[in-house]
């Protein structure tokens, strides 16, 4: 807490040095001195190899540049020592606040240690990192109700609470187990399934129910494939799966590259009902072509703008706005948080929630 406190009280008394030194200053508004300008900020993703996190850091930088900063983007590949080596040069360049999305959210204690004594905010961007107090605050989406749109949409889709009894088989999905969103999204998912699995309404054949079997590191899609593909060959002879809860849309992907090399989609072996999450392009064209059924739509623009409102505040010695200060203990502390809500997108929605939303335009998605 204390270092917490020196942390903000050192980023102000930047700010405030700043403002002195009349490197800005525009307006003279005291709220906003604006002293801040021309630092630079340290924004560490996790990956490149999955679209979504390459829109995050095009637009986190978009946003940053807009309000008067330089940025130094880093992709760590998916390797926690990288990332952690990445986030050192970053504090050594001197950056003067950090946006990081972990890729292993317990390794970054002691990195995050060299931050707070270098008294340079940490905002925790859409995966919450544990374990550290050096954590000022967290920007993401409310992920358990991720998880409960993708409970909701399987319950929905296969007619079960209107009148449909099944039994329907159903298969497991979860992220990395290196994610704090893991948990959420699969908590979420299984508050609404698992009323349906006690009454033997959902069946789950492979019997992998529990969060440590169903799990694939680094959300891989040629994993989750290499699962789904063991899954069918030792439970599914004679059956068929009537449902995959996937968490992520490279995930389903991979899952409906196995489904189909064993046949389903064609003929009498219709795809079952697959979700995701986070409307990539590929996945949404799946959708629109009747492959994968579902995703969930997080709008990255909005995460953005909340990251770098949060890291202009703190420089600027003003207190971000949040609206969670309960749902995000890192072990350490309660992070307060920023919640956006994500938003179930199918075949019949895509068109109003993400052309008319401006997320993609028709023609990308032809
Ligand atoms: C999670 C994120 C998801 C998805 C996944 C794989 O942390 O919340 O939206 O992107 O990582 O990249």
């Amino acid at each position: 807490m204390r270092n917490r406190r020196a942390a903000l009280a050192a980023a102000a008394s930047l700010a405030l040095t700043l403002t002195a030194c009349g490197q800005s200053g525009e307006g003279g508004s005291k709220e906003k001195p604006g002293g801040t300008e021309g630092a630079t900020i340290g924004i560490a993703m996790p990956t490149k190899s999955s679209e979504r996190w390459i829109s995050d850091g095009r637009n986190v930088v978009k946003d940053l540049e807009a309000k008067g900063y330089k940025t130094k983007l880093v992709y760590g590949e998916d390797d926690p020592e990288q990332q952690v080596s990445q986030i050192e040069n970053l504090i050594t360049q001197g950056v003067k606040g950090l946006i990081i999305a972990a890729i292993d959210n317990k390794s970054l204690n002691s990195v995050l240690q060299q931050a707070a004594d270098a008294g340079i905010p940490v905002i925790s961007y859409d995966r919450l990192i544990l374990g550290s107090k050096n954590v000022d605050y967290y920007a993401s989406f409310d992920n358990e109700k991720v998880g409960r749109l993708q409970g909701r949409y399987i319950v929905d889709k296969l007619g079960l609470g209107k009148g449909e009894k099944g039994p329907f088989n159903i298969e497991l999905f979860a992220g990395s187990n290196d994610d704090n969103n893991t948990r959420y999204f699969f908590d979420g998912a299984m508050s609404v399934l698992k009323p349906y699995m006690d009454k033997k309404q959902l069946v789950v054949r492979s019997g992998q129910t529990a969060l440590d079997k169903v799990t694939t590191l680094r959300w891989d899609g040629a994993t989750a494939q290499r699962r789904m593909d063991d899954i069918l060959t030792s439970s599914y002879k004679s059956q068929r799966v009537d449902a995959v809860l996937s968490p992520y849309d490279g995930i389903s992907i991979g899952v409906l590259s196995a489904l189909k090399s064993d046949g389903y989609g064609s003929g009498s072996r219709p795809l079952p009902v697959i979700t995701g999450q986070d409307a990539e392009l590929a996945s949404v064209k799946s959708i629109i072509s009747g492959q994968q059924t579902q995703t969930v739509y997080k709008d990255l623009r909005k995460l953005a703008e909340v990251a770098s409102t949060m890291v202009d505040d703190l420089l600027k010695g003003k207190k971000p706005e949040v609206n969670d200060t309960k749902s995000y203990d890192n072990g350490t502390k309660v992070v307060p948080a920023y919640l956006l809500q994500p938003v179930s997108v199918d075949k019949t929605n895509y068109e109003e929630v993400l052309v008319k939303g401006g997320y993609y335009t028709d023609a990308q998605l032809k």
